[in-house]
């Protein structure tokens, strides 16, 4: 047996034995729940370079090659990534976006000032109808956040009329008359974002309310009974907001209860995104792995008002949360993307699938150039970070049906304070392939998991692992290829049983057939 400790700062290795985890794989001969595929959702807010320099270049760019202004480097690698949702237009954003603004002839259509992000002039040559396009290209569902906090019922009202209704209406014409004849049919739809914080500063009680009265003026527009309304919810851990909106919102007028959590190590000193040290790097993972009690705490709350478990927890903002970028502009909030953003990514995604019950969407914030990107852009260059290919490796799980998978896991310690090191989840696609995911997040240590299979009999394992020398490595625009998928050996199965060789800070994807 063989064991790698890789100093964290990948100064040295030595050669000894691999820390021993075990795991039990039910297969069940019909599995029922379904991993929904917009767990793996992404989300576009008009901050910094997201929208203007990372999806849109503008029509009149001939250095970049694009389609409707829609940079082509982009749509193919979000292609292979099948999004299956995207939110915009924000964020703090949306609650100071008048979507009338951004309709029209582009010459006519009037600027207003980005007050939350860097303070710079908006002209809104990106607007509904270059987004919802977009969507079409990117073959993803758009997820419009309506303005409640600077807007009003009508206006947004008016949007769900302009973009959804196929009949005669004083907002169909609009659109027609703006080049677009057939509805977009948009189902996902916020009711506002952070109410308790930018989006208006209110109490739970208050904003419960106002949900009540702007959700029923969302009218479903397109007559198929497919409109999904999914409340502002909580900042982390505050309980009480999702217990006020369960209890005080009808169930007919709501789909889905927000909640966001970044992994930030302090809000006030949030250390560099790529030289930090290992009690940060310990430290994001204590934040990221947190998820797995908010959703436990949330759905339970869910789950006394809602036991047959109708209305979806949304994680719709969620990822990790550094220092901008040396010399960048504080408000683009513009990060780099480390090994340790692919361990959030995968610990995460593992916890939305063992609670694919409750948890039906999710969006990683944000898609490019903003926070935990899958995709930079500097000029016409473009590279593919770190979390995109755990995105990727990942998409296997899409739809597919979920598999209990769990392990009993070694600690990954630092100084006093222990995490759970390995953690996994599986599922069944359409085709009757098995995957299984597993991350060892422990910073120096390999680790050994063997899993016993029970319910079905595999023949054969394959798979893929993301890993790199130090947890510090990133893709840059010099050499944006250093830290991509590799096919994975250390996988072997032995009649019912697995076993798995992770190496220190990887993601390995295995296929069992
Ligand atoms: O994703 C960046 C910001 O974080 C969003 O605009 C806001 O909703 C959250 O606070």
């Amino acid at each position: 047996m063989k064991k790698t400790i890789a100093a964290f700062l990948g100064l040295c290795c030595t050669v000894s034995v691999y820390a021993q985890n075990t795991g039990k794989l039910n297969v069940p001969a019909k599995p029922e729940q379904v991993i929904s595929r917009h767990i793996y959702g992404h989300f576009a807010e008009h901050l910094g370079r997201s929208i203007y320099g990372g999806f849109y270049v503008g029509e009149d760019n001939t250095a970049i090659p694009n389609t409707n202004g829609v940079r082509n480097d982009v749509v193919d690698a979000l292609k292979k990534l099948k999004i299956p949702n995207l939110r915009w237009p924000g964020g703090c954003f949306a609650d100071t976006y008048h979507w009338k603004d951004g309709i029209g002839p582009k010459s006519e259509r009037p600027t207003m000032v980005n007050t939350w992000w860097g303070g710079v002039t908006e002209n809104n040559s990106f607007g509904t109808h270059d987004f919802l396009n977009m969507c079409e290209l990117l073959d993803t569902e758009p997820y419009l956040a309506g303005n409640m906090g600077s807007g009003a019922v009508q206006e947004l009202a008016d949007w769900v009329q302009y973009v959804n209704f196929g009949g005669e209406s004083p907002m169909s014409k609009l659109r027609q008359k703006n080049g677009r004849e057939k509805p977009w049919a948009v189902k996902f739809w916020g009711i506002g974002n952070e109410a308790w914080g930018c989006g208006g500063n209110m109490t739970a009680e208050y904003y419960a309310n106002e949900y009540r009265k702007y959700a029923t003026f969302v009218s479903d527009w397109t007559n198929t009974g497919n409109l999904f309304r999914i409340a502002s919810g909580a900042n982390s851990a505050d309980y009480n907001w999702t217990e006020v909106l369960m209890k005080n919102v009808p169930k007919n007028l709501i789909e889905g209860v927000a909640l966001h959590h970044y992994s930030v190590i302090e809000w006030d000193k949030k250390g560099p995104s790529t030289t930090f040290s290992e009690q940060q790097y310990f430290t994001t993972m204590k934040r990221a792995l947190f998820m797995e009690e908010l959703i436990q705490k949330h759905s339970a709350i869910m789950d006394k008002y809602d036991p047959e478990k109708k209305i979806a927890l949304v994680v719709d903002e969620w990822g990790g949360w550094y220092e901008v970028e040396p010399g960048t502009n504080p408000g683009f909030l513009y990060q780099q993307n480390t090994m340790r953003d692919a361990m959030i990514a995968g610990a995460t995604l593992n916890i939305f699938n063992n609670h694919s019950d409750r948890v039906r969407m999710a969006n990683l914030a944000q898609a490019i150039n903003v926070l935990q990107s899958v995709i930079l852009t500097e000029g016409d260059k473009m590279l593919l970070t770190p979390t995109y290919h755990v995105m990727e490796m990942y998409n296997v799980h899409q739809d597919a049906a979920w598999l209990p998978l769990t392990v009993k896991t070694e600690d990954y310690t630092l100084g006093s304070e222990k995490l759970p090191a390995v953690s996994g989840s599986a599922s069944k696609d359409k085709n009757g392939l098995t995957h299984v995911s597993l991350v060892n997040i422990d910073a120096n240590k390999a680790q050994e998991i063997t899993i016993d299979i029970d319910g079905a009999k595999y023949k054969n394992v394959s798979g893929r692992i993301l890993s790199s020398k130090k947890v510090q490595d990133f893709n840059s625009f010099d050499s944006p290829n250093s830290i991509t998928p590799k096919a994975f050996k250390d996988a072997k199965l032995k009649g019912d049983k697995l076993t798995v060789k992770l190496p220190a800070f990887s993601v390995v994807v295995l296929e069992l057939k």
